[in-house]
């Protein structure tokens, strides 16, 4: 906290004296990005995107009056001759999402922009750097390279489990350049993973590209700015290739993809010649292969087999003998399967854990603890003799005899092997899996060799994106909830939000991500990681005519089922993104998807009116589910109520999202249905005392029914006072599942009961979220009781120990307890709320990165002081709330406080506040 309170101080005054420096001139916009937060991007995605930009901080700059963004083709013709778009100025406040609105862009094309605004005093910014993108091949027809690769489906092996498993590939193809180079681009992607390498070297550090799509729908392609790898005389590209989600084991099946076709490469490298000619080089016939090289097996679930034996030194280098190798088939593109620029970040290597510790050692077996749940690979380093097999096996956590527990992996074999071709050191990190682990256990080692804690670390993945907001407090177990949260998230965002890493899923399940959307967007920068998994999920809902959202997204499972809490996805996630990003392209994108999906509705309403009759995994989880209903995992609540109430709520959004994009008989359609169906719902579950008509009763029936506004106006208190009943007792302990946790914190918040919603947060005793901290989680747990002390692991195999969903609640820890929240799309308005309960905290902090720039609320209670420390970005306001209700002593920035032209009081305890850093001093009333 104190760290945090001089980094304000230093930047109230860094602020203040900056502005004072500059008396003459506003500073140029900054933080310039296109679409969904790119930054300059190579091998971009969209022929027409948008544009946002964020003012510069400086007290001169409280607004934006007016902009203009200019774009040419070259850097030379900005700012006087914009070729492509001169937006003129624009009187408008609109800093983010600006439409591109010039000429048409085509594959390959680079583009320059710039961007200057005028302040409210209609003061005219200096022209923001340039910045740029460049087109990937955006057609099918772009492409004249073939599907290339050896026929590995005849000779592919039983794997550990018994599944069939292709070997992965190595293929390779040497080429003449016969002058320098001035530019180079590879174009590539497979129908499987890959590693491309240029004479002998890396081209990218992207773990597993291209990533997982529906591939019978679209496949992405990466875009290389190679020219650096290539020289004059003789080149070779080289390339693994493995199974990956396409053609390997994945959810129940095996690969479904073509009937378990096999892997195949697509690549197309242009080279722009210093004397200007061109040339392309193209996977096709002329390329060779072998599956003798050293991966001898990879599988995402199962792990890889390595074989030192089987190094072919040199082979990506022109200097290698590719004569014995094999020659490769090759196969036309398939225009039905569309080739679209990758929308968001491939998968990296993000950091490392390198202070393992060796729990136990016998018998040529070491433990090894990286005190964290994390997801990726490990990186080896251990004396072998020749000939032996190091076998590298994973878990989450141990069992009591500090055995692993495996149980949780299922049939995951989850397991690397390493067999040594010389004695000494070797060095190894798997390359075409991925595990969900905190230990790791060595065996075939060395004998002689003394274990040491150097010899694994733990190499964090997940896809590209970086930190986008902060929470911390004066609580180390609110903290630790916080770090369970982020590692939950990045640990199951491996190229899609997954539901776990480590077991025989690792699949985009729908609700799973609908319930986490908005923690995810909050803390990490995943606006663009949300829409390109949103694309995939209408391209497998258009693949069911009937509007049906599959329950999981890329669809491996395919049984043509949808549910309720689950396919509603469709409609929340835009929602959610919207009312954090502001953009509305992304309701534009989804919105004949989400009313697909309330038609899925429409067609399962069969006997009675509005109430649909489908699956449901209902209230995933719930804890102590009754023995006489007999739903185990899926709880209480039925899935009739469950059905109804998400029916009921994807229509009212979708009314709202009609009057957003001014689709007004829509917006008045939906909100019709969604009132009909309101009603049945209160008629059909509840009595005239909005009491839930079974027996046992449920927190989340009242949620739902409270949450999406399906009680009468007379009705709804009374439902709320079955709810607080129902919490009392359960002695203020959660009752919830999937569904019902993450919106029990929006109910208890919108009745004014926040100590109540502190209260259960703080629980210790299960079923709660500091149970499983209590427990030792370092990463969100499936189940509230997963694992536990006394007991052991809970019985069933179903038992994943990184699982974001109960997560959800970090939306309420910023957005309440810090206080930081959207008001308006995008943060346009900010509303900063704080409600402190210092029974348990006195302090707490958030700042998230909007796209107007950064905004952040930071209080304490010191001495019955309450001290509130807030950074209000540029071109927006803010709704300040401070908790107190006697606001007659507020002191601002050291002095009594005066309204003024920045700060005006709207309320008794609330001051609507223009762009500034300010710091809040009153009495503070302390709670008992
Ligand atoms: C997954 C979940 C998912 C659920 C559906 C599980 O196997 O891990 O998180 O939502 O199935 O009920």
């Amino acid at each position: 906290m104190k760290i945090r309170y001089l980094f304000l101080t230093i930047s109230f005054f860094t602020f203040t004296f900056l502005s004072s420096c500059n008396t003459s001139q506003i500073f140029k916009p900054e933080g310039l990005t296109i679409s969904e937060g790119f930054k300059n991007p190579l091998g971009f995605y969209n022929s027409e995107p948008t544009f946002s930009w964020k003012l510069p901080v400086s007290v001169k700059t409280k607004s934006q009056s007016a902009y203009q963004v200019i774009v040419a083709s070259s850097k030379e013709l900005l700012p006087n001759n914009p070729d492509l778009w001169d937006s003129k100025k624009q009187l408008s406040s609109q800093s983010t999402f600006l439409n591109y609105q010039g000429e048409a862009l085509k594959s390959r094309q680079k583009v320059f922009w710039q961007v200057r605004f005028w302040n409210q005093d209609d003061t005219i910014s200096e022209w923001s750097d340039i910045n740029e993108f460049e087109l990937g091949l955006l057609n099918n027809s772009d492409w004249k390279a073939k599907w290339t690769g050896l026929d590995t489906a005849k000779d592919s092996i039983k794997g550990v489990r018994k599944f069939l498993m292709h070997k992965p590939q190595y293929l390779r193809k040497g080429f003449e350049l016969s002058s320098d180079v001035a530019s180079a681009r590879l174009y590539i992607t497979a129908k499987g993973v890959f590693d491309v390498h240029l004479n002998g070297k890396d081209v990218s550090d992207d773990v597993m590209p291209p990533g997982w799509t529906p591939y019978n729908h679209r496949i992405e392609t990466i875009t290389y700015d190679v020219t650096k790898f290539l020289e004059t005389g003789k080149n070779v590209i080289a390339v693994e290739l493995a199974s990956g989600w396409h053609s390997g084991r994945i959810s129940r099946g095996r690969a479904l993809y073509e009937n378990f076709a096999s892997p195949k490469l697509l690549c197309q490298l242009e080279i722009t010649m210093k004397d200007g000619t061109q040339k392309t080089i193209v996977s096709d016939k002329g390329w060779k292969g072998t599956t003798n090289g050293p991966i001898r097996l990879a599988s995402i679930y199962d792990g890889e087999v390595y074989d030192a034996n089987f190094k072919m030194p040199n082979w990506a280098n022109s200097q290698f003998n590719d004569t014995s190798w094999d020659a490769v088939e090759v196969e036309e593109i398939d225009d039905e399967v569309k080739l679209e620029p990758k929308r968001h970040s491939s998968v990296k290597n993000k950091t490392v854990i390198n202070d393992a510790e060796i729990v136990s050692e016998e018998d040529n077996l070491v433990v090894f603890n990286l005190k964290q749940n994390m997801v990726g690979v490990p990186k080896i380093k251990v004396p072998m003799k020749k000939g032996d097999t190091l076998k590298i096996r994973f878990s989450e956590m141990l069992l009591s005899d500090k055995t692993f527990y495996t149980k949780n992996y299922r049939s995951a074999h989850s397991t690397d092997y390493y067999i040594a071709s010389n004695d000494g050191l070797i060095e190894y990190t798997p390359k075409f899996t991925f595990h969900g682990f905190q230990f790791v256990e060595l065996s075939g080692f060395d004998k002689q060799a003394k274990p040491h804690s150097s010899w694994v670390q733990g190499i964090v993945q997940h896809s590209n994106f970086e930190s986008n907001g902060t929470f911390t407090s004066s609580h180390d177990k609110l903290n630790q909830l916080q770090s369970n949260i982020t590692w939950g998230l990045r640990d199951n965002f491996f190229d899609i939000p997954t539901d776990c890493p480590q077991r025989d899923e690792r699949l985009g399940w729908t609700g799973d991500a609908q319930v986490i959307a908005p923690t995810a967007l909050f803390n990490y920068d995943t606006y663009a990681f949300w829409t390109a998994w949103l694309q995939s999920l209408r391209e497998n809902q258009s693949e069911h005519k009937n509007g049906l959202v599959p329950f999981i997204v890329p669809d491996v499972l395919q049984n043509k089922n949808g549910g309720s809490g689950w396919g509603d996805a469709c409609v929340i996630i835009p929602w959610d993104i919207y009312n954090i990003t502001g953009d509305v392209t992304v309701l534009e994108e989804s919105y004949e998807s989400a009313k697909k999906w309330v038609g899925y509705y429409q067609s399962k309403v069969k006997k009675k009116a509005y109430i649909p009759i489908m699956h449901s995994f209902g209230d995933w989880l719930q804890p102590y589910p009754s023995k006489s209903l007999k739903r185990g995992n899926r709880g209480d609540t039925p899935k009739e109520l469950i059905n109804t109430a998400f029916f009921a709520h994807s229509a009212h959004l979708i009314s709202k999202i009609a009057g957003v994009l001014g689709k007004t008989d829509d917006e008045k359609k939906y909100k019709d249905l969604y009132k009909d169906i309101a009603n049945a719902f209160e008629n059909e579950f509840f009595d005239e005392n909005a009491r839930f008509k079974q027996e046992r009763q449920t927190q989340t029936s009242y949620l739902l029914g409270i949450y999406f506004d399906l009680f009468k106006a007379e009705t709804k208190l009374k439902a709320q006072n079955h709810l607080l009943e129902e919490i009392k007792n359960a002695d203020y302990h959660l009752g919830t599942g999937f569904l019902g946790t993450p919106i029990l914190p929006k109910v208890l918040d919108d009745m004014g009961e926040i100590d109540l919603m502190y209260k259960i947060l703080f629980k210790e005793t299960y079923p709660s979220w500091f149970y499983s901290i209590n427990q030792g989680a370092t990463t969100m747990w499936e189940r509230w009781n997963s694992y536990s002390k006394a007991e052991g692991y809970n019985p069933q195999s179903m038992n994943s120990l990184n699982h974001y969903a109960y997560g959800a609640i970090g939306q309420w820890v910023y957005e309440r307890i810090a206080g930081l929240a959207s008001l308006e799309p995008g943060y346009k308005k900010i509303r900063i709320a704080p409600i402190p309960n210092t029974s348990f905290l006195n302090a707490a902090s958030a700042t998230v990165n909007t796209t107007f720039g950064e905004a952040s609320s930071s209080w304490k209670v010191e001495n019955n002081m309450f001290y509130l420390d807030v950074v209000i970005p540029p071109n927006t306001t803010a709704e300040i709330s401070l908790p107190t209700s006697d606001v007659s002593d507020l002191m601002l920035n050291g002095q009594v406080f005066k309204e003024d032209s920045d700060l005006k009081m709207i309320g008794s305890n609330k001051i609507l506040a223009k762009a500034g850093t300010y710091k809040f001093q009153s009495k503070f009333q302390i709670n008992d």
